[in-house]
C-alpha cells in the first residue's frame, strides 16, 4: 500500500519492517483494535502508517534522527493522518520515562528503536502498556545471533547480551504473557496481564 515509501527505505539504507513481519503487526492491531498506539522507532512512518490505517487509533511515535522525523512527518501528511498522530522527536529513554511519569496509557506498544535498549525500556512499557495491552518488538533474534552458541562479534556482543536480558525478562515476567516467532528477524508478542 505504502509502496514509494517501501522504495524511499530501500534506496536510502532506512530500516523498515519487513514484509512477513509487517502482517504479523497488522494482524495483531486489528485483532485488539487499539484506541492508542505507542511507537518506538518511528523512521520515516512506514511502520506507523501500517498501523494507523489498520485501526481507527491515535499514534505516538518516537524518533531521535531529525531528518527520518521530516520525512515522516510528510508521509502522514500525505496520507492524511497527521492529526491523528504525536511525532516525538528525542531520545526514546528520556520521553518513555517522561510519558511514564505523567502516567500516560496506551493500549498497544510497537517497539522498534535501538535493539541494544530494548531492556532498559521495559519496565517503563510495563507501566505505560494497559492491561489486556499488547507489545510487539520486532528485530528479538537480531540476525540470528540471539540464538546462536557461537562467540559474538564484539561489535554485536552487547546489543546481543542486551536483547537476551530483555527476552528473558519478559518471558518470564508475570505481567505478560509471550511468545516469540522466528521469521524473519523474529517478533516478541507480548499480552500485559
Ligand atoms: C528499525 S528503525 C524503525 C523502523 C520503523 N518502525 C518502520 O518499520 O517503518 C529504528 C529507528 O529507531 C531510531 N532510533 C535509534 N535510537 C533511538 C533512540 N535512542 N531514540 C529514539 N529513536 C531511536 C533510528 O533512528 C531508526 O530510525
Amino acid at each position: 500500500m505504502f509502496e514509494e515509501i517501501e522504495n524511499y527505505a530501500k534506496e536510502n539504507f532506512i530500516p523498515i519492517i519487513r514484509p512477513n513481519s509487517r502482517e504479523i503487526l497488522i494482524a495483531e492491531v486489528k485483532k485488539l483494535s487499539p484506541s492508542k498506539i505507542l511507537e518506538i522507532g518511528s523512521a520515516i512512518g512506514y511502520s506507523g502508517l501500517c498501523m494507523l490505517f489498520a485501526s481507527s487509533a491515535s499514534l505516538v511515535t518516537i524518533e531521535k534522527d531529525e531528518e527520518r522525523v521530516t520525512m515522516a512527518r510528510q508521509n502522514f501528511e500525505r496520507y492524511n493522518v497527521s492529526k491523528r498522530v504525536q511525532l516525538i522527536t528525542d531520545d526514546a529513554l528520556k520521553v518513555l520515562t517522561n510519558l511514564a511519569e505523567e502516567e500516560a496509557k496506551f493500549d498497544f506498544v510497537f517497539l522498534d528503536g535501538p535493539k541494544g535498549q530494548y531492556h532498559k525500556y521495559l519496565p517503563l512499557i510495563s507501566k505505560l502498556l494497559v492491561k489486556g495491552g499488547t507489545l510487539v518488538a520486532d528485530n528479538v533474534s537480531v540476525m540470528g545471533l540471539v540464538d546462536s552458541t557461537e562467540p559474538i562479534a564484539h561489535k554485536h556482543r552487547t546489543m546481543v547480551v542486551n536483547m537476551r536480558k530483555f527476552l528473558s525478562e519478559v518471558t518470564s515476567s508475570s505481567q505478560f504473557e509471550s511468545r516469540i516467532l522466528k521469521i524473519e528477524d523474529g517478533i516478541l508478542i507480548a499480552k500485559r496481564k
